[in-house]
Formats: C-alpha cells, structure tokens, sequence
C-alpha cells in the first residue's frame, strides 16, 4: 500500500493547475446513460473514483473511449455512448465501493423503465441514506421494492416517467442529481423545490440542457423541468474543482506561501474565498484563476458548514488544518455529516489542539506542528493531514492514500512543482 512521506517547513510558490471537479464528473458521467449517442466529457480528472464510474457504465453496456492528454497535461477527454443497455442492474460490489454509483438509478430507470441498484451501505463520515433520492424518484412516479439491499425502481407500466413535484426536506445534492436526470425525459414536467445549489448542481444542468434538455431555475432552489421525449449526444467540458482549488489554498496558507490556483473559477469558491480572508490570507480573483497569498500566521476565525452558498462541508478539515496554526482559538460547526472529524485524532499526533464536543469543535492554534505517522480515514481527512504535514518540522507519513487518489489527481505532483518536499513510496 502506498504512504505519502512530507518533509515539511517550506514555503510553497508558483502555478498549481486545477483540474476537473469530481463531483462534477460523477454527476456527468451517468448523463451518457439517458442517450444512445455519444457524450463526450472533456476535462475529466485523472481520478479513482471517475475510473470505477466508467467501469460501472461499461458494466451497464456502455463503451467508454479515453483520449489519454499531452505529456504534462492534466485531465482527459471521454467519450462515453450508451447505444444500448445491457444491463439495468449497479451490482453490490461496484456500490459498495463507490456510493456514487447510486447515480445510475435515475437515469437508468428513466432509459430503460426499470432499475435494480444496491444500497449503498454506511460511509466513514456519516450514515448517508438514501431516503431522498427514493422518495424524490417517487414523486416523479417510479414505483420502488426493496430485496435483498436492493431496490428495484419501476416506471408505471414500464414506459416513461410522469414527472411530477418534489420539495426537499433537507437539501441534498445527490438526490437533486438523481431526480433531475430522471426528470430531463419524462413525460410531463417535474418541480424540485429546495433543491441543491452546488455549482456541480449547475454543471449537470448544463450539461443536460447541451444534451437537449429543458430546465429553467438553474442556479437556484427551485428547478422546474419540462420532459422531452429524447436527448441527443453533446460535448461537455467538466467545470474546475472548487474543492481541489480550495485545498490547494489552505496550502498556501500552511506554508506562508504565494500560489496561483490556475484554472480556479472564484466565482464557484464565495464562501471559501471569504473563510480565506478572515483567517488573513491575500485572495486575488483573476481571469488565470485565483491567486493566495499569506503572511504570518492564520487569525482564529468560527466556521459553519452548510448547503451551497454556505461554507462547503468538503473544506471543513482543511481549514481545520490551518486553523490548527493560527493565532488564537477557532470554533468549527459541522452541519452537514455526522461524523466528519476523523482527522480530529490524527492532527492531535502532529500536535494540534482541537477540542470537539458533539458537532462542534474550537481548535486551539499552536505554534508549531510536528511531523508524525499519520493514517488517512476519508478523503478530505487525508488531505488535512498532507496540508499538516506541509507546515509540520520533520516528517510526516500519510498511510492509506488510496483515499487521495479518489479526490486528488496526481497531488504530489502538483505541491513537488511549487517547492514542497513529498513523495509517495510503496510498501508493495
Ligand atoms: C455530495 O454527497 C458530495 N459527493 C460530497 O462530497 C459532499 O460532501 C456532499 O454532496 C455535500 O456537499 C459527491 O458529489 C459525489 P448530500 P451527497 O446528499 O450527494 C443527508 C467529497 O468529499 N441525506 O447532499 O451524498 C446526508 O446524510 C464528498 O468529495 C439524507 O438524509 O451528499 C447528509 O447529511 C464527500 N437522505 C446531507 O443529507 C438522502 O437521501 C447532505 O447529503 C440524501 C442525503
């Protein structure tokens, strides 16, 4: 298994070019399905989690071609074309892998009729259910069975789905995801209310209108729907990843560094922007992408995560790694997963001081952090620790950075060329 060693203290500067969001690509990628033509992605990251989902349209019969990119490029192209369906079933083995797989229900249901999907079982930060996905489905008029931690969606009489009016209790942007796909060919028109605003949420929205269809309310809670009777192929680029940009920020700040995030779009990154200013760091929005610069050390600042445009959830134990270094004490609030502090104890290795109590937690800055065999929990857990291990005297080793690679596309790349000392070793 391969560990991530970082010999910490130096100060990052230079160009990092950000890739593909993937949670953008997640969502795209099972677009292809509700189209026998084909839908090319282009700025695809290079990640473990986009390679599984192509293995589970090619497991639904779909043919996946990958234009590999230049030497020294990041990202590629795929074509991906779902001419016809030869399976309606995600098996067990690929869902448990990936909970992201669940975004084959909706539009497999809508393609062909019918689905079979596993549940997809408990996750590290939290229980992550379904409810709202089945019940949004219900709503636009699929009939659902459970058997054996499957559930099996129909269409009524095995034809097109009716469309119909769903409002999110809770905003989910999973269940937003999988009812719009359902809803971009069924028969009448489909009302989300509450729906999630994620910018990954907009992508799919414009992917989809590419592929011909008809969504108005795009960028906000309310999504209306008009079903068209088919969609046609279409050539997609994946936005950049707001939460890769993000990260790559906070490493600025762990170092005292100067980056230039190329490819950032700012315009994504409001309410991480604003987490970056008040901990005092220089933010420079630009048409290259976004530029962060620190001096000094990070001033405490209280932090809650929430649903888009508030603060991501997915940027909270990144900040908390540079909070562990500021100034003063910082109070954190995570709303959104129940159990998103894995790298709670782990930081406390390296000697930062973070107190967390329910789901609240008030980081104690420290003067310094100090190198430590580290293990990564989840994905974003394991990026806090590299950013730790980025500021931290001595070494750190990260253990368990298959996490990384489903969320990072080649990192020890991108922080080797602005000046940080890290490899990956092989443990065979
Ligand atoms: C997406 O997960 C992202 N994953 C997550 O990023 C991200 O943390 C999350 O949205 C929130 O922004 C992908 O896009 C692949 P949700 P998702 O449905 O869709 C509850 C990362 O690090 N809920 O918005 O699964 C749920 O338990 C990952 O890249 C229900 O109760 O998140 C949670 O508390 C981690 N019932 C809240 O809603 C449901 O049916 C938000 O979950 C669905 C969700």
């Amino acid at each position: 298994m391969d560990r991530i060693l970082i010999r910490g203290g130096r100060r990052l500067s230079g160009r990092v070019p950000i890739s593909g969001a993937k949670n953008a690509a997640l969502t795209l990628m099972p677009c292809a399905i509700l189209t026998d033509e084909p839908l090319t992605l282009r700025n695809l990251p290079r990640l473990a989690d986009v390679d599984g989902f192509g293995h589970l349209l090619n497991q639904l019969g779909a043919s996946t071609a990958v234009e590999g990119a230049r030497a020294g490029e990041f990202g590629r192209v795929m074509t991906v074309r779902a001419g016809r369906i030869a399976s309606t079933e995600a098996p067990y083995d690929i869902v448990r892998k990936m909970r992201a797989s669940i975004l084959v229900l909706g539009p497999i249901l809508a393609r062909e009729g019918r689905a079979r999907v596993s549940l997809p079982g408990g996750c590290a930060i939290g229980n992550r259910p379904i409810d709202l996905h089945l019940k949004a489905l219900e709503a636009i008029g699929a009939e659902l069975e459970f058997t054996a931690g499957y559930v099996e969606a129909r269409a009524p009489s095995g034809g097109r789905l009716p469309g119909g009016r769903f409002a999110f209790p809770v905003v989910s942007v999973g269940a937003t995801e999988n009812a719009l796909m359902a809803a971009a060919t069924a028969r009448g028109t489909t009302l989300l209310e509450n729906a999630a605003q994620e910018p990954e949420i907009v992508d799919l929205c414009r992917c989809l209108v590419a592929m011909g269809a008809r969504i108005d309310g795009i960028g906000t809670g309310r999504l209306e729907v008009a079903g068209v009777d088919r969609l046609h192929g279409a050539t997609y680029a994946v936005m950049p990843d707001r939460i890769e940009a993000g990260s790559y920020a906070c490493a600025a700040v762990v170092t005292g560094g100067d980056l230039m995030l190329a490819g950032a779009d700012p315009a994504d990154m409001g309410a991480t922007i604003a987490g970056l200013r008040q901990l005092g760091a220089t933010v420079e929005e630009g048409p290259e992408g976004l530029r962060v610069a620190m001096e000094g050390r990070p001033r405490p600042i209280e932090l809650s995560t929430a649903p888009y445009p508030g603060f991501a959830t997915d940027m909270q134990a990144q900040f908390m790694a540079a909070l562990a270094l500021a100034d003063g004490a910082s109070v954190l609030t995570e709303t959104i997963f129940e159990n998103r502090y894995m790298h709670v104890p782990e930081l406390a290795r390296m000697g930062a001081d973070v107190r967390v109590s329910g789901r609240t937690a008030v980081v104690r800055g420290v003067g310094e952090l100090t190198g430590a065999p580290v293990m990564a929990t989840d994905l974003r857990a394991s990026m806090s620790l590299v950013l730790a291990g980025l500021a931290a005297r001595g070494e750190t080793q990260v253990a368990r950075v298959y996490h990384l690679d489903r969320g990072y596309e080649r990192l020890e790349e991108k922080l080797g060329a602005v000046g940080a000392d890290i490899e990956r070793v092989s443990d065979g």
